[in-house]
Formats: structure tokens, C-alpha cells, sequence
């Protein structure tokens, strides 16, 4: 049996409200799988637009084997291309982030290319008949909301227009465009992907991991739970509140349980994610925000959470990097005026995320290396407590065993 077999036939048989097979979250094949079946074939967060905020800035991310650049060309246009030069395959920019002169230059031989359309348009010692137009870089899907800059590597990426919408409709009025990175994090978590996932997506954890998040962040999950919401529930009441304020709240989760959307309420009194509860920086991102407005959820899969307060954004970024290794980058924006120092500290800004997210890599770590062992058996989710999970994993299941069943469709599976 092939392993694409194997895999829905582990995935058909699988006893729901339970956590996966071993081979999903430490096999080599099981992996690449789901690279070819989620990662390139979804919509990534690549990053933000005011990381590169000028002409010739780019940024560079890599999702599974490809690496994509993402650049402001002089037109102040984003666009993506795969990092790899059309001559002998060298990548074009080798760091995170940084600025070209107006064109992409490959540094090993100097092929060059428009940012614009990605067209080689000098390449030295070539034969007169030698096609550069047959020698351009290849495209990158890429759409920009609301401050978030999204790339698909597929060659016909999934819609886009309605998951937008919504996210300049939820994440606009934080006006994320004014602002600028304060703080960025990029850890290395030593577990699968879908294991970060998991762990994200419950706070049964929260209590024994995070005595930082807890004094702000609720983590009884009929807090943040939205099922059974009555018209006089608290959060109902939250979102009615916030909406009035011109802030879209409702929970909206997509038909196929990609994404969802959800203004949370903090703790009584608590303004931000800080120690003592209140805003981390002074100056707040939208004059319509008040002090109570809580947290503007996301969560996008496979690839980004986030968190809209009154004072500071605060977006993840999951990228797999093997079978057991998931790097997850942290950024911390705060109003672009904001000044360091007077208006806010990192410390101050970014502790509580900072401890929690190592605390995280410490249990996925854990959770891991106890997968590891052959002793291992699926375990069950509580209903109560992790109901995120149960949502994750059925997302996972039913996307893969969709797309691996129509999968001799390989047009879709093809990468630009
Ligand atoms: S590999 Fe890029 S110019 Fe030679
Ligand atoms: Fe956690």
C-alpha cells in the first residue's frame, strides 16, 4: 500500500474525538504528504505589509522545500516569486528580510529581474540566441488585507475573496497598516506541526504552563467557548458592545473550519496580555478602541493565530520545517508613532507572549518525544476542555481525506 493510501485508511478508521495515528505527527512520507496536500496548496501568512514598507524591500519565508519572496516593487505593488534564479538555481535574496536596488539581482552570476513581472532582463555572456523571456522568474500567488500579506504557492490557489473580506471587515478597524513591528520572535518548536496546532487550539493546559497568560487571558472554555450562546451570554453581550463601538466581533467560522473569527473578552479589568492587565503601550491602534474591547481572534489553518487588542497586534506564523520540527515567529506590532522607551517597553510588551510561547515549546517538545516511543496510542480529547483539538483535527482529516481522494486529480496538486 502507498503511503497516500495508507494514510486515508488511518484516517477513515480513525476513532473521532481522538488524537491521530503516530505516523502523522513523526513520518518522513506522512509528512511530505501533507506538505504537497495543505502547505502548498494553501493560503500562507507570509508577513506584514509594514515589514516592507518601501520599493525593493522584500521578505523571504519558506514553506516546506520552496523558498518565496514577497516584494514592494516600484510601484509600491506586493509580489512573490519563488527564490530560485532561472540560470543554475541559486536563491536571490538570502535574508528574512532586506532591500534590493530596484530589480532582483541573483548575487552569483548577476542574472537580474524586473520586481514587477518577475522578467529577466540582463544576463551576461549569453548566446544571441539565448530567450530571456523564456527565462523569468516563476510567480507566487499573493494578496494583501488589512495589513497581512498572504502567499499560495499553488498553481491555482483556493479562493481568496471571501476569507479577505472578512479579514479586512474583522482586522481593518485595528488599522494594522499604521503601525510598526516593536518586537519579533522566531523559535524552533521541536514537535510536528499539527502538534502546535493542537496545542494552540486548548488552554486545558493553560493553568499547570502559563501563569503569565491566565491573569488575563480567560481559560475556562465556556469563557471562549461560543457553543450554546444565548442572546444574554457575556460574550454575546461583549460583542454587541464592541460592535456598537464599529467593531465587527461576531464568531464567524468558515464552512470548512479553515478559519475563524472571534472577539474575546479579557479578564475583568485586563486591557492587554501584560502582567498587571493593563495596556503594554500607550498609544492605542484605533481611537474607536476603548479599554474593554478584549481580543480580536483568528485562527487560520495551517498557518496563523492572532490577537487585535486596543494597544498592540500580535500575529504567529507556523511554518513546518520536517516530520518533527515547526518554526513559529511572534510579532508584536504597536502604533507606528508609538515611541520606545516613552509610550512602551519590549519587556513590558512582550513577556507574557515571550514566556508563554516558551512554556509551548517545552510541552510540544514533551509531547513529541513521548510520541516518539511505540507505546504510544491515540488518546481522547476532552469534549470539555478541547474542543479546539477535536475542531483541528477533524479540519485536518476531513481536508486530507478530500483532497488525497480526488488527489489522482494531481492538477490541483501541482505548484506554480
Ligand atoms: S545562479 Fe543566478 S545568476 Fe547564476
Ligand atoms: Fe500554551
Amino acid at each position: 500500500m502507498n503511503t497516500a493510501d495508507l494514510m486515508l485508511q488511518k484516517l477513515n478508521n480513525r476513532k473521532h474525538n481522538y488524537s491521530l495515528d503516530r505516523e502523522f505527527y513523526i513520518d518522513p512520507d506522512f509528512y511530505k504528504i501533507d506538505l504537497e496536500t495543505i502547505w502548498y496548496r494553501d493560503w500562507i501568512f507570509a508577513g506584514h505589509d509594514i515589514e516592507i514598507p518601501e520599493p525593493g524591500n522584500f521578505l523571504t519565508l519558506q514553506i516546506g522545500e520552496y523558498s518565496v519572496m514577497v516584494v514592494r516593487d516600484n510601484n509600491g505593488e506586493f509580489k512573490a516569486y519563488h527564490n530560485t534564479c532561472r540560470h543554475r538555481g541559486s536563491k536571490i535574496c538570502l535574508t528574512d528580510k532586506g532591500t534590493g536596488a530596484g530589480k532582483l539581482v541573483c548575487p552569483y552570476h548577476q542574472w537580474t529581474y524586473n520586481m514587477e513581472d518577475g522578467k529577466l532582463v540582463y544576463a551576461r555572456g549569453m548566446t544571441p540566441e539565448f530567450n530571456k523571456s523564456e527565462h523569468g522568474l516563476k510567480p507566487v500567488h499573493v494578496e494583501a488585507r488589512a495589513g497581512y500579506i498572504w502567499v499560495c504557492i499553488a498553481e491555482e490557489p483556493p479562493d481568496f475573496k471571501e476569507f479577505g473580506a472578512l479579514f479586512e471587515n474583522y482586522f481593518g478597524p485595528h488599522d494594522l497598516r499604521n503601525t510598526k513591528v516593536a518586537m519579533e520572535s522566531t523559535i524552533i518548536e521541536n514537535g510536528n506541526w499539527k502538534l502546535v496546532w493542537e496545542n494552540n487550539r486548548e488552554c486545558y493546559h493553560c493553568r499547570a504552563n502559563h501563569p503569565e497568560l491566565i491573569l488575563t487571558f480567560p481559560e475556562d472554555p465556556a469563557a471562549t467557548g461560543v457553543e450554546g450562546m444565548t442572546p444574554d451570554s457575556p460574550m454575546a453581550k461583549h460583542w454587541e458592545y464592541c460592535e456598537s463601538l464599529g467593531l465587527p466581533s461576531k464568531f464567524h467560522i468558515s464552512e470548512d473550519g479553515q478559519y475563524r473569527f472571534n472577539r474575546t473578552f479579557l479578564l475583568p479589568g485586563a486591557q492587554s496580555y501584560t502582567m498587571d492587565g493593563q495596556p503594554a503601550c500607550r498609544m492605542p491602534l484605533n481611537p474607536r478602541a476603548t479599554k474593554d474591547i478584549g481580543s480580536m481572534l483568528l485562527f487560520h489553518y495551517p498557518t496563523s493565530w492572532n490577537h487585535g487588542l486596543v494597544d498592540q497586534g500580535v500575529s504567529f506564523r507556523v511554518l513546518p520545517l520536517s516530520p518533527t520540527q515547526t518554526q513559529l515567529t511572534t510579532r508584536w506590532l504597536v502604533h507606528k508613532d508609538a515611541v520606545l522607551g516613552e509610550d512602551y517597553t519590549i519587556n513590558r510588551l512582550s513577556e507574557v507572549w515571550i514566556a508563554t510561547n516558551n512554556a509551548d515549546r517545552r510541552i510540544i517538545q514533551d509531547n513529541a518525544a513521548g510520541i516518539m516511543s511505540p507505546a504510544y496510542k491515540p488518546g481522547p480529547y476532552s469534549v470539555e476542555q478541547e474542543s479546539g483539538c477535536i475542531q483541528f483535527v477533524d479540519w485536518y482529516s476531513d481536508t486530507m481525506k478530500t483532497r488525497l481522494g480526488s488527489s489522482k486529480s494531481a492538477a490541483k496538486l501541482r505548484v506554480a
